[in-house]
């Protein structure tokens, strides 16, 4: 097999990416994005490795989320920290119901281009090319705004260095103590509707107390008082992704350095496409959404493509079938993995299965769909005696209506009053936190389940 070249995906068919009309203007941006710093270091990508693959035996658990698309008129220091706190009091819930250690990875830091259903969009009889992320082009609907500027790579790498930075700080500056973070917890519960909630609340609080009394607190033990948080983003705009990709001096390996872990979306997944062999070269985590339409002969040829030593926690499986289809489609694909006797971790994605159009106009996810998504997705698991081994959210710590219900419903005609996303509809931080709690009696109930089958 002829070796791998960071530049290889320009042979091949590439779907999903911008046409750059400037060819100069392109290759100004490459040489001058060649010529900075990786984003992150090769160490902490294979560490993130070592953890997925905990994962995947039911070792640790995954929490990835963030942005549907990250956006440069949304930057800001107060969103991070809020997406960042969201995802703290997730995984401290999450801890709880699984009993092991939660893998916390960002859709952050680099989350900016899009793959889109449709070419163009048509309003009010005028057709445009559709929006692309802010890394592409703008979402304003005029014919300028909608036009690929290579330049816009720089001020996502700008964006992204800025965040990560924060993220960094945010880990090991104090923000990430435990005891701040449960405070917030508590908080959720207090609702009528957050009853059933409010017991798990309180044993997590007693087991802090107990701990605390014990000697364990943020000023004996460094591990309450500090998070490995990682980031990752969809590998789609190959320009960005080569031209930050490096070799790694102490392995000899490449490595992605725009971000610890990047996924291959369902619409760029073909096997012999310019996604595929991007992402089969680099040293990186790697994520592959799987759909209604992955065939078991493609996922075949992607796992020996994507992860021909086997490695654990190199390549991750994300499911993202549907409220209703996952009985259909992953106990074929488990068994498809399990023939091919593949290393990998499965995780759930129930956002992108479950979007449809609301009474108002608005995109939107019903809260309900994304949870019957995730209980499915355990279910399975359950009866196939596999590992459900993480959740991929799309989420933030604002208190946006975004996606309907949750204990605090958000409504089809609230969807106008705080609808911010520049792409798919999230979470906001009450829901995010009512599935966590809901995915932690999924995690408890499992673990019961096969405590009892092992006596
Ligand atoms: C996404 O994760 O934002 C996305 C576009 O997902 P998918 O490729 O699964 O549709
Ligand atoms: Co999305």
């Amino acid at each position: 097999m002829a070796e791998w070249v960071k530049s290889g995906w320009r042979n091949k068919p590439r779907i999903q990416m911008p046409e750059y009309t400037d060819e100069d203007a392109l290759k100004a941006v490459e040489a001058q994005l060649a010529s900075y710093p990786p984003l992150v270091f090769a160490g902490e990508a294979r560490r993130l490795k070592e953890k997925l693959g905990a994962a995947s035996r039911g070792e640790a658990f995954l929490l990835q989320g963030g942005d549907c698309a990250e956006s440069f008129e949304q930057f800001s220091a107060d969103a991070i920290r809020d997406t960042f706190k969201v995802m703290l009091q997730m995984a401290m819930v999450l801890t709880y119901g699984a009993k092991v250690p939660v893998v916390k990875v960002g859709r952050m830091a680099g989350q900016f281009a899009k793959p889109r259903s449709a070419p163009t969009e048509v309003v009010d009889g005028v057709e445009l090319p559709s929006y692309r992320g802010d890394i592409i082009n703008e979402l304003a609907f005029t014919a300028d705004a909608r036009i690929p500027d290579p330049k816009k790579m720089l001020q996502a790498y700008t964006q992204a260095a800025a965040t990560l930075n924060l993220l960094r700080a945010f880990s090991t500056g104090g923000y990430a103590d435990v005891h701040q973070v449960h405070a917030w917890t508590l908080g959720f519960t207090e609702g009528e509707k957050a009853a059933k909630y409010r017991d798990m609340a309180n044993r997590i609080s007693n087991a802090l107390d107990f701990m605390n009394a014990a000697g364990v607190n943020s000023s004996t033990a460094h591990a309450l008082r500090t998070v490995d948080f990682y980031t990752s983003h969809e590998g789609l705009l190959l320009e960005y992704e080569e031209a930050l990709t490096r070799l790694d001096s102490t392995s000899g390996n490449w490595l992605a350095g725009s971000g610890h872990m990047i996924w291959i979306g369902d619409r760029t997944r073909q096997p012999d496409g310019a996604h595929v062999e991007f992402c089969s070269g680099v040293q990186n985590p790697i994520g592959l959404k799987c759909g209604p339409t992955t065939t078991a002969e493609d996922l075949k040829v992607l796992m020996a493509k994507l992860n021909p030593e086997n490695e654990a926690g190199r390549l991750t499986l994300i499911a993202r079938f549907g409220a209703g289809s996952v009985g259909e489609h992953l106990p074929r694909l488990i068994k498809t993995v399990q023939e091919e006797g593949a290393n990998v971790l499965w995780t759930c994605d129930p956002m992108h299965g479950n979007t449809i159009k609301s009474s108002s106009g608005f995109k939107t996810r019903p809260f309900d769909s994304v949870l019957r998504e995730v209980q499915e997705f355990f279910s399975v698991h359950k009866a196939e005696g596999t590992v459900p081994g993480g959740v991929h959210f799309e989420m933030t710590g604002q208190d946006v209506t975004e996606c309907t219900g949750g204990v605090r419903a958000v409504t089809d005609e609230d969807l106008s009053s705080r609808y911010h996303t520049a792409c798919d509809p999230r979470l906001n931080a009450s829901q995010s936190l009512e599935l966590a709690f809901l995915v932690a009696e999924e995690l408890s109930s499992l673990r019961d389940e096969r405590k009892k089958e092992a006596v």
